[in-house]
Protein backbone atom coordinates (compact mmCIF):
# COMPACT_ATOMS: atom_id res chain seq x y z
CA UNK A 1 0.00 0.00 0.00
CA UNK A 2 1.22 3.57 -0.81
CA UNK A 3 2.24 5.92 1.84
CA UNK A 4 -1.02 7.10 3.85
CA UNK A 5 -2.57 10.69 2.69
CA UNK A 6 -4.73 11.05 5.49
CA UNK A 7 -5.61 9.47 9.15
CA UNK A 8 -8.58 7.09 7.75
CA UNK A 9 -5.59 5.68 5.64
CA UNK A 10 -3.25 5.22 8.80
CA UNK A 11 -6.29 3.39 10.15
CA UNK A 12 -6.68 0.92 6.77
CA UNK A 13 -2.85 -0.19 7.07
CA UNK A 14 -3.45 -2.16 10.32
CA UNK A 15 -2.89 -5.94 9.25
CA UNK A 16 -1.66 -4.43 6.08
CA UNK A 17 2.15 -3.97 6.62
CA UNK A 18 3.75 -1.91 8.91
CA UNK A 19 4.21 1.80 9.07
CA UNK A 20 6.66 4.11 9.62
CA UNK A 21 6.46 8.12 11.36
CA UNK A 22 9.25 10.40 12.61
CA UNK A 23 8.97 13.43 14.08
CA UNK A 24 9.88 16.35 12.58
CA UNK A 25 9.45 20.41 13.36
CA UNK A 26 10.63 22.48 10.68
CA UNK A 27 10.69 23.03 7.46
CA UNK A 28 13.80 21.18 5.99
CA UNK A 29 13.75 18.31 8.43
CA UNK A 30 10.18 17.49 7.08
CA UNK A 31 11.62 18.05 3.12
CA UNK A 32 14.05 15.16 4.78
CA UNK A 33 11.34 12.92 5.84
CA UNK A 34 8.91 13.39 2.97
CA UNK A 35 12.57 12.68 0.71
CA UNK A 36 12.84 9.31 2.85
CA UNK A 37 9.46 8.10 2.20
CA UNK A 38 8.63 7.98 5.89
CA UNK A 39 4.75 7.22 6.19
CA UNK A 40 3.59 9.89 9.02
CA UNK A 41 5.06 13.20 9.99
CA UNK A 42 4.40 14.07 13.92
CA UNK A 43 5.25 17.38 15.01
CA UNK A 44 5.55 16.33 18.23
CA UNK A 45 5.58 18.97 21.34
CA UNK A 46 9.34 16.92 22.31
CA UNK A 47 9.78 20.80 19.82
CA UNK A 48 10.47 21.42 23.87
CA UNK A 49 13.63 19.65 24.16
CA UNK A 50 14.68 18.97 20.46
CA UNK A 51 14.53 22.58 18.76
CA UNK A 52 13.56 25.18 21.90
CA UNK A 53 15.92 24.13 24.52
CA UNK A 54 13.06 23.42 27.75
CA UNK A 55 13.47 20.40 30.11
CA UNK A 56 10.42 18.96 29.14
CA UNK A 57 7.67 19.52 26.83
CA UNK A 58 5.44 21.33 29.58
CA UNK A 59 6.26 25.29 27.99
CA UNK A 60 5.22 24.09 24.88
CA UNK A 61 2.40 26.87 23.50
CA UNK A 62 -0.51 26.18 20.87
CA UNK A 63 1.25 28.93 19.50
CA UNK A 64 4.58 26.83 19.63
CA UNK A 65 2.92 24.04 17.45
CA UNK A 66 1.28 26.64 14.91
CA UNK A 67 4.70 27.98 14.34
CA UNK A 68 6.35 24.90 13.22
CA UNK A 69 3.79 22.73 12.10
CA UNK A 70 3.15 25.53 9.31
CA UNK A 71 7.07 25.30 8.59
CA UNK A 72 6.48 21.22 8.61
CA UNK A 73 3.42 21.62 6.18
CA UNK A 74 5.13 23.67 3.68
CA UNK A 75 8.25 21.43 3.90
CA UNK A 76 6.40 18.29 3.14
CA UNK A 77 3.22 18.97 0.99
CA UNK A 78 2.70 15.27 0.39
CA UNK A 79 2.55 13.99 3.72
CA UNK A 80 0.47 12.55 5.88
CA UNK A 81 0.96 15.14 9.10
CA UNK A 82 -0.35 14.72 13.05
CA UNK A 83 0.11 17.04 15.25
CA UNK A 84 0.72 17.31 19.26
CA UNK A 85 -1.83 18.97 21.30
CA UNK A 86 0.18 20.71 24.00
CA UNK A 87 -0.16 20.32 27.72
CA UNK A 88 -3.22 21.91 29.18
CA UNK A 89 -4.51 23.13 25.55
CA UNK A 90 -7.39 20.04 26.03
CA UNK A 91 -8.37 19.39 29.65
CA UNK A 92 -12.32 19.94 28.55
CA UNK A 93 -14.24 18.93 24.72
CA UNK A 94 -15.01 22.56 24.18
CA UNK A 95 -10.92 23.54 24.35
CA UNK A 96 -9.83 20.64 22.65
CA UNK A 97 -12.36 21.50 19.66
CA UNK A 98 -11.17 25.00 19.81
CA UNK A 99 -7.42 24.61 19.89
CA UNK A 100 -7.50 21.65 17.58
CA UNK A 101 -9.66 23.24 15.15
CA UNK A 102 -7.13 26.61 15.07
CA UNK A 103 -4.42 23.63 14.53
CA UNK A 104 -5.87 21.96 11.76
CA UNK A 105 -7.07 25.45 10.51
CA UNK A 106 -3.80 27.26 10.32
CA UNK A 107 -1.35 24.19 9.29
CA UNK A 108 -4.05 22.17 7.06
CA UNK A 109 -2.15 19.21 8.30
CA UNK A 110 -4.15 15.84 9.08
CA UNK A 111 -4.89 15.43 12.91
CA UNK A 112 -4.06 15.83 16.18
CA UNK A 113 -2.33 13.66 19.09
CA UNK A 114 -3.46 13.86 22.85
CA UNK A 115 -1.88 11.96 25.46
CA UNK A 116 -4.09 10.30 28.49
CA UNK A 117 -7.09 7.32 28.09
CA UNK A 118 -10.27 7.59 29.71
CA UNK A 119 -9.55 10.79 31.38
CA UNK A 120 -9.56 12.48 27.53
CA UNK A 121 -12.41 10.17 26.40
CA UNK A 122 -14.99 13.20 26.10
CA UNK A 123 -12.44 15.06 24.75
CA UNK A 124 -11.37 12.56 21.50
CA UNK A 125 -15.25 12.06 20.89
CA UNK A 126 -15.72 16.02 20.68
CA UNK A 127 -12.93 16.08 18.44
CA UNK A 128 -13.92 13.21 16.37
CA UNK A 129 -17.69 14.52 16.25
CA UNK A 130 -16.23 17.46 14.67
CA UNK A 131 -14.34 15.64 12.03
CA UNK A 132 -10.84 16.01 13.53
CA UNK A 133 -8.98 12.99 13.80
CA UNK A 134 -7.48 11.85 16.57
CA UNK A 135 -4.52 9.79 17.27
CA UNK A 136 -3.92 8.28 21.16
CA UNK A 137 -0.76 8.59 23.32
CA UNK A 138 -0.77 5.78 26.26
CA UNK A 139 2.35 4.39 28.55
CA UNK A 140 4.89 6.79 29.09
CA UNK A 141 3.01 10.16 27.97
CA UNK A 142 5.38 12.92 28.60
CA UNK A 143 2.95 15.36 29.63
CA UNK A 144 2.60 14.05 32.86
CA UNK A 145 6.09 13.22 33.80
CA UNK A 146 5.49 15.11 37.29
CA UNK A 147 2.70 12.55 38.00
CA UNK A 148 5.24 9.87 36.85
CA UNK A 149 8.28 11.10 38.81
CA UNK A 150 10.39 10.90 35.69
CA UNK A 151 10.70 9.30 32.59
CA UNK A 152 9.89 5.80 33.80
CA UNK A 153 8.49 2.62 31.75
CA UNK A 154 5.20 2.36 32.56
CA UNK A 155 2.66 -0.89 33.17
CA UNK A 156 5.22 -2.70 35.04
CA UNK A 157 2.31 -4.17 37.22
CA UNK A 158 -0.86 -6.13 36.38
CA UNK A 159 -2.94 -3.57 37.24
CA UNK A 160 -1.24 -0.96 35.84
CA UNK A 161 -1.13 -3.03 32.35
CA UNK A 162 -5.40 -3.93 32.65
CA UNK A 163 -5.67 -0.06 33.30
CA UNK A 164 -3.86 0.59 29.93
CA UNK A 165 -5.44 -1.86 27.81
CA UNK A 166 -9.08 -0.27 29.13
CA UNK A 167 -7.69 3.33 28.37
CA UNK A 168 -6.75 2.17 24.85
CA UNK A 169 -10.16 0.31 24.53
CA UNK A 170 -11.66 3.35 25.26
CA UNK A 171 -10.13 5.57 23.06
CA UNK A 172 -10.51 2.93 20.63
CA UNK A 173 -14.59 2.74 21.07
CA UNK A 174 -14.36 7.46 21.49
CA UNK A 175 -13.00 6.87 17.74
CA UNK A 176 -8.95 7.52 18.04
CA UNK A 177 -7.56 6.30 14.38
CA UNK A 178 -4.21 4.89 15.89
CA UNK A 179 -2.18 4.90 18.93
CA UNK A 180 1.14 5.92 19.97
CA UNK A 181 2.12 3.40 22.69
CA UNK A 182 5.49 4.77 24.32
CA UNK A 183 8.22 3.59 26.69
CA UNK A 184 6.50 0.39 28.07
CA UNK A 185 7.27 -3.69 28.46
CA UNK A 186 7.19 -5.50 24.53
CA UNK A 187 5.08 -7.89 25.84
CA UNK A 188 2.07 -5.40 27.23
CA UNK A 189 2.70 -3.49 23.49
CA UNK A 190 2.18 -6.70 21.76
CA UNK A 191 -0.76 -7.47 23.52
CA UNK A 192 -2.54 -4.27 22.94
CA UNK A 193 -1.72 -4.20 19.71
CA UNK A 194 -3.89 -7.84 19.10
CA UNK A 195 -6.50 -6.59 21.12
CA UNK A 196 -7.83 -3.13 19.55
CA UNK A 197 -8.92 -2.56 16.07
CA UNK A 198 -6.54 0.31 15.24
CA UNK A 199 -2.70 0.54 14.60
CA UNK A 200 -0.21 0.87 17.76
CA UNK A 201 2.76 2.77 16.80
CA UNK A 202 5.59 2.38 19.06
CA UNK A 203 8.14 4.15 20.87
CA UNK A 204 10.13 2.19 22.98
CA UNK A 205 7.48 -0.62 23.26
CA UNK A 206 9.72 -3.34 21.36
CA UNK A 207 9.03 -5.08 18.16
CA UNK A 208 5.37 -6.28 18.06
CA UNK A 209 3.67 -3.11 17.62
CA UNK A 210 1.75 -1.71 13.98
CA UNK A 211 4.61 0.77 13.38
CA UNK A 212 7.28 2.49 14.71
CA UNK A 213 8.15 6.66 15.57
CA UNK A 214 11.42 7.65 16.53
CA UNK A 215 11.86 11.47 16.89
CA UNK A 216 13.99 13.18 14.38
CA UNK A 217 17.16 14.16 16.73
CA UNK A 218 17.13 10.50 18.16
CA UNK A 219 16.92 8.89 14.73
CA UNK A 220 19.75 10.10 13.04
CA UNK A 221 22.13 10.67 16.17
CA UNK A 222 21.56 15.08 16.23
CA UNK A 223 20.69 14.56 19.96
CA UNK A 224 23.45 14.69 22.81
CA UNK A 225 21.84 12.00 24.35
CA UNK A 226 20.26 8.93 23.66
CA UNK A 227 17.42 6.89 25.58
CA UNK A 228 18.39 3.32 25.67
CA UNK A 229 15.82 2.10 23.04
CA UNK A 230 17.31 3.80 20.47
CA UNK A 231 19.65 2.75 18.19
CA UNK A 232 20.62 5.72 15.52
CA UNK A 233 20.45 5.58 12.06
CA UNK A 234 23.00 8.08 11.14
CA UNK A 235 25.91 10.12 13.01
CA UNK A 236 24.27 13.66 12.05
CA UNK A 237 25.52 15.43 15.20
CA UNK A 238 29.56 14.45 14.69
CA UNK A 239 29.14 15.10 11.06
CA UNK A 240 27.84 18.25 11.96
CA UNK A 241 30.30 19.53 14.38
CA UNK A 242 33.16 17.92 12.17
CA UNK A 243 32.23 20.23 9.40
CA UNK A 244 31.79 23.15 11.26
CA UNK A 245 34.99 22.56 12.83
CA UNK A 246 36.51 22.29 9.52
CA UNK A 247 34.95 25.31 8.10
CA UNK A 248 36.51 27.36 11.31
CA UNK A 249 39.97 25.91 10.83
CA UNK A 250 39.88 26.70 6.94
CA UNK A 251 38.81 30.33 7.70
CA UNK A 252 41.68 30.41 9.98
CA UNK A 253 44.72 28.93 7.94
CA UNK A 254 43.38 31.28 4.83
CA UNK A 255 42.41 27.89 3.03
CA UNK A 256 38.67 29.38 2.67
CA UNK A 257 37.43 30.83 0.56
CA UNK A 258 39.89 30.16 -2.24
CA UNK A 259 40.19 31.68 -5.80
CA UNK A 260 37.85 29.18 -7.12
CA UNK A 261 34.77 30.28 -4.48
CA UNK A 262 35.16 34.04 -4.88
CA UNK A 263 33.77 36.30 -7.83
CA UNK A 264 36.15 38.02 -9.90
CA UNK A 265 36.43 41.15 -11.71
CA UNK A 266 38.35 41.47 -15.11
CA UNK A 267 41.94 43.10 -15.28
CA UNK A 268 39.88 45.82 -17.54
CA UNK A 269 37.53 46.95 -15.26
CA UNK A 270 39.88 46.90 -12.12
CA UNK A 271 42.43 49.35 -13.91
CA UNK A 272 39.63 51.67 -15.31
CA UNK A 273 37.91 51.88 -11.56
CA UNK A 274 41.54 52.55 -10.07
CA UNK A 275 42.55 55.06 -13.54
CA UNK A 276 38.97 57.03 -12.76
CA UNK A 277 37.70 56.91 -9.32
CA UNK A 278 40.69 55.56 -7.06
CA UNK A 279 41.20 58.17 -4.07
CA UNK A 280 38.42 60.29 -5.72
CA UNK A 281 35.66 59.20 -3.39
O1 LIG B 1 6.33 14.60 21.20
C1 LIG B 1 6.71 13.58 20.62
O2 LIG B 1 7.73 13.56 19.91
C2 LIG B 1 5.94 12.35 20.77
C3 LIG B 1 6.59 11.10 20.32
C4 LIG B 1 7.67 10.74 21.24
C5 LIG B 1 5.61 10.01 20.16
O3 LIG B 1 4.88 12.40 21.29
Amino acid sequence: MERPRNAQEIRALKGVRRQTWITAYDYPQAAMAEASGIDVILVGDSLGMTTLGYANTLPVTLEDMIHHASAVRRGAPNSCIIVDMPFLTYTTPLEAVVHAGRILQHCQVEGVKLEGGRRIAAQVEALVNEAIPVVGHLGLTPQSVHRFGGYRVQARQAEAIATLIEDAERLCEAGVSAIVLEGIPDRVASYVTDRIPVPTIGIGAGRGTDGQVLVFHDCIGLSERLPKFVSPFAQARATIVEGLTRYRDAVLTGSFPDDAHSYHLSEQEWERFMKEFDGKA
